[in-house]
């Protein structure tokens, strides 16, 4: 099969709504990251999803929908806070999760009695979702645990020859997946840290908790449990304080011959000139829209990347750790 990387308009949509129609995956573009999309009331569209990506068939997906679709064709919306999340994120990074009506199939729930729903906010992924007026259920479209792909290039670099088209919707711009939200309870939990923090939420919700995962817990968010997010070199990560330790080993990298990079933020990128940097901007924001980026950028070069970033906890910072940690290999 040929993998074609297609424009956003018109014609495309309506080969792209064909192709699902047929039960075909596309590569999707979204505001965070792009999606392996498949329409989530096809049980084989949605059982390719997991044998494209090699994905763990406990490991449910969400359902994307478009702004004025009706949730409540596929989910039971069970409390009054969700209509003002509703108003105050959607179209946007937050995914909830409900009580699941049985629309969406069970494969694509990994046998649970949950949906997880999306309305992203990209231009170009509305007007897909739009066109095709059903739910298209997406993970991210890398290989699975491989950088999550930020643009076209990328999912052609993981998913080429395995599915038929992929729609250019450019660089996402969010660059985190989104927050994964329970708002089956009377309080909403957050089981995925994402751009849609707790104190956001709090906001608007007044109170916001957030999912603690232990190696014993039944998982409730499958997807946390897993290796995820790895470029395929070799990874350093170092707490901000033993920045020392890091440029030793980048040295140490250096005398061997090797080519190591170092993963920060700009504010040491400015002090470190003159070494190989994958440079992640400024401020918070900026740092999660090039964080799989640069990953994906340092794979590509790099025989070690060495990453070394200040956790400044804010929630923004907590999302960004928790990829980056997953990402890279600890150094104690
Ligand atoms: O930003 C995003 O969310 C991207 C774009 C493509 O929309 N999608 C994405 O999908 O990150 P994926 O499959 O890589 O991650 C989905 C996460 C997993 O951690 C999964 O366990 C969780 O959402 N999830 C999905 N359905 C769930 C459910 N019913 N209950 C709890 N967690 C669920
Ligand atoms: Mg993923």
């Amino acid at each position: 099969m040929q993998t074609k990387i297609v424009e956003i308009n018109e014609q495309n949509l309506k080969l792209a709504v064909d192709l699902l129609l047929d039960g075909e995956l596309i590569g999707m573009p979204t505001e965070t990251v792009y999606g392996l999309a498949g329409v989530g009331t096809n049980p084989n569209a949605v059982k390719n999803i997991f044998k494209v990506k090699g994905r763990p068939s406990d490991n449910p997906l969400i359902a994307h929908v478009h702004k004025d679709y009706d949730i409540s064709k596929i989910c039971i919306v069970e409390q009054d806070y969700v209509k003002k999340l509703i108003d105050a994120f959607l179209p946007g990074p937050l995914t909830m999760v409900f009580k699941s009506n049985g629309v969406v199939c069970s494969e694509a729930l990994a046998g649970g009695d949950t949906v997880a729903i999306r309305v992203p906010s990209h231009e170009g992924c509305q007007k897909l979702l739009k066109a095709i007026d059903m739910p298209l259920v997406a993970p991210s479209a890398n290989l699975s645990k491989h950088v999550s792909p930020v643009t076209s290039q990328h999912v052609f670099d993981d998913l080429n020859g395995k599915i038929p088209l992929i729609l250019e919707g450019g660089k996402c711009f969010g660059g985190i997946e989104s927050t994964v939200l329970d708002v089956t309870c009377s309080t909403p939990r957050i089981l995925r840290l994402g751009l849609v923090t707790q104190e956001m939420i709090k906001q608007v919700v007044g109170a916001c908790d957030i999912a603690e995962h232990k190696e014993s817990d039944k998982v409730k968010s499958p997807g946390v449990k897993y290796h995820h997010y790895m470029p395929n070199c070799e990874t350093a990560l170092f707490d901000f304080e033993d920045f020392d330790k890091a440029l030793e080993l980048y040295d140490d990298y250096l005398a061997n011959g090797k080519t190591p990079y170092i993963l920060c933020d700009g504010v040491l990128a400015d002090k470190l000139n003159g070494r190989n940097l994958l440079n992640l901007g400024y401020d918070e924001k900026e740092i999660a829209s090039n964080l799989y980026m640069r990953l994906r950028d340092g794979e590509e070069k790099a025989d070690i990347i060495i990453a070394v970033l200040e956790n400044k906890n804010t929630g923004i910072y907590d999302g960004i750790f928790n990829r980056l940690t997953k990402a890279c290999k600890k150094v104690k």
